[in-house]
């Protein structure tokens, strides 16, 4: 089959993704094999594609959003039969979807609904799982308490989907941070009550709304650099949810405000193995709660298309999610 892949890692100025033949999926027991009908492109790939190198020989392939069609199954998968249209991740340690066919594990995937095209559900799954798991853990919605809740990078494709649960799921009051008009009309789009500045003083703009503090920090883009002011709106013992904290970021502002951390990873579950199913239940309940956010819609998983996706991924200015169909 063709695959968009290629070998060392390497930097967007020297783009070296190439289709090329690769071998079919290895299939594993629980897998479905899955054709491929639209991807998502995310910056954690573009981010991977700079550090991830294939072994002598070999070569990576990317992608961890699809939306396509059930064309196989291995003997142990579950509540899926050949022709199910269907979206999902898949598991950063496998080979990913930029390729004619993935296979992927049964229960990080869902079906979608006949009136949802592929590439509108090939923009729910990243965020859409990244956000729910961030924001309500384990647990059937938000820490006891949080009544006021700060989404910081609120238009891109994390941050869309925390606003718009966080709406359609709880009652919390949602603030968004955007620093253009159009990324702030977004973010008013997917529901948030008040959108204030990231690159602005922010305490003093939600003191000039009346906001007095912040439950819990939704942090989606920025962590290491915004962590001084989010601890200083933050209310003591409230929460800081993150999904860009790196080894790097300096947690001591929080300290004196004794909050709990949520980090995430949206692999945690296909790679410990803990609670597998429970993301491919997330992924199906939250259709009844988002709306898709494609913005940028390309056609062909070629190599000029790809560049583009990762271009903007790289850009840290996007605004809803850059979708590749087939
Ligand atoms: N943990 C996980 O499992 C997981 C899963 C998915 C994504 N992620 C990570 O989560 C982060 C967000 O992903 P994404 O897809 O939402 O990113 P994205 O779509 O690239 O986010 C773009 C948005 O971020 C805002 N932004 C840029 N710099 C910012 C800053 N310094 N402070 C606040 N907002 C800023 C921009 O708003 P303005 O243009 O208005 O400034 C823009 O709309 C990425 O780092 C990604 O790698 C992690």
């Amino acid at each position: 089959m063709k695959a968009l892949a290629y070998e060392k890692a390497h930097p967007l100025k020297a783009f070296a993704l190439e289709l090329m033949d690769v071998d079919e999926p290895q299939m594993r027991e629980n897998d479905l094999l899955i054709e491929v009908r639209a991807v998502g492109v995310n910056p954690g790939e573009a981010a991977i594609r700079q550090m991830r190198s294939a072994p002598p020989g070999g070569r990576v392939i990317l992608g961890w959003e699809f939306a396509g069609v059930v064309v196989g199954t291995g003997p142990a998968a579950q509540g899926f039969s050949i022709g199910d249209r269907v979206m999902g991740t898949g598991d950063v340690m496998r080979d990913g979807c930029w390729a004619e066919r993935l296979a992927v594990d049964y229960r990080v995937v869902a079906r979608i609904p006949d009136q949802l095209s592929f590439a509108d559900a090939a923009s729910l799954p990243v965020g859409g799982v990244t956000a729910w798991e961030a924001l309500f853990r384990d647990q059937s919605g938000l820490p006891a308490g949080v009544e006021n809740v700060l989404v910081v990078g609120g238009a891109g494709g994390v941050g869309s989907m925390a606003t718009q649960l966080l709406k359609s799921r709880t009652s919390a009051r949602v603030i968004s941070t955007a620093s253009r008009s159009e990324s702030r009309e977004w973010c008013t789009a997917m529901g948030a009550d008040l959108v204030i500045d990231h690159t602005k003083d922010v305490a003093g703009q939600l003191r000039a709304a009346g906001v007095d503090q912040i439950d819990l920090v939704f942090s989606a883009k920025g962590t290491a650099d915004n962590i001084g002011w989010i601890a200083g709106v933050l209310r003591p013992f409230g929460h800081v949810a993150t999904t860009d904290l790196t080894g790097a970021t300096d947690i001591e502002p929080l300290i004196q405000k004794s909050v709990s951390l949520h980090t995430e990873m949206i692999f945690s579950r296909v790679i410990t193995g803990h609670d597998v199913h429970r993301q491919g239940q997330i992924l199906s309940e939250l259709l009844d709660h988002v709306r898709p956010i494609v913005t940028t819609e390309l056609h062909g998983l070629t190599v000029d298309a790809m560049r583009e996706a990762h271009s903007l991924a790289e850009s840290g200015r996007t605004i809803g999610k850059t979708v590749i169909t087939a």
